[in-house]
């Protein structure tokens, strides 16, 4: 395949980005989308100019680190999918693909495609964990009885890599679906419940300190999240802030 890239180059996060061309050629349908940037960075270094940079690490679908916009759409036209298992075959030949960086205030660029994500870890950091006995007479978490639809919808919330494409697919540039994904794997199970209350209060002040935008229920976050995250996760989060709010 040939394909023409219009890839966002920026220096850093003061300088002025801009779009540059790079027309590429020979790029095979079973490479993955990371591996097509890689054969262009080779390209880009055997000519002395700087390789364009982006986040990855595991390029297997469990690390989050992997964060483009692919023509407007993050992670790309494929579904369920980051961009490292998002392959060529997508695309056909001679086209056009426009790549650049998750775009949202509290995700600021650090150089080209990458962009920092710390804030998800300060939420995180916030309230994402649970008080554990460690003194001795630990109780094994199995032996906890717990509603299998509960279990089930705990697992699923805790499938949330942090990637943060739900952030890039919002026009509200809102972190509702990574939060309230991550309230709910606690809410949901009885080891949560501790710091329940504090947990969804800190959480969402973070949130919302941390310069994300309001929730307006237009759903692109669900339809781009790569582990179909589900926008009940945000509807369970709202009733756990009434609920914390209410019981102070
Ligand atoms: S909710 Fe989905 S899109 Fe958002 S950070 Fe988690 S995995 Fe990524
Ligand atoms: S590089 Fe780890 S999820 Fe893509």
């Amino acid at each position: 395949m040939k394909l023409l890239l219009k890839i966002w180059r920026q220096k850093d996060a003061n300088s002025k980005g801009q779009i540059v061309d790079y027309p590429l050629d020979g790029v095979e349908e079973d490479m993955s989308f990371l591996e097509m940037l890689d054969v262009l960075n080779e390209q880009l270094i055997n000519k002395g100019e700087e390789p364009v940079v982006f986040d990855h690490d595991c390029r297997e679908g469990i690390c989050g680190m992997c964060s483009l916009q692919i023509n407007g759409e993050p992670h790309g036209p494929d579904r369920g999918v980051t961009t490292c298992q998002l392959h060529m075959r997508m695309f056909n030949d001679g086209d056009t693909i426009f790549i650049e960086p998750f775009r949202a205030n509290a995700f600021p660029v650090v150089k080209d495609l990458m962009v920092d994500r710390s804030a998800f870890d300060r939420i995180q950091h916030a309230g994402g964990y649970v008080s554990v006995n460690t003194s001795g007479n630990t109780i094994d978490a199995n032996a906890i009885p717990i509603n299998k639809d509960n279990a089930d919808d705990a697992f699923s919330a805790a499938t949330c890599i942090g990637c943060g494409a739900c952030v890039a697919a919002c026009k509200n540039a809102s972190a509702m679906l990574f939060t309230s994904a991550k309230v709910s794997q606690y809410a949901l199970l009885p080891q949560g419940q501790v710091e329940a209350v504090d947990r969804v209060q800190a959480m969402v002040a973070q949130m919302d300190a941390e310069g994300f935008g309001n929730c307006t229920n237009t759903g692109a976050c669900e339809i781009e999240c790569p582990k179909g995250i589900s926008l009940e996760n945000i509807a369970r989060m709202n009733r756990e802030y009434l609920s914390a709010t209410i019981k102070g």
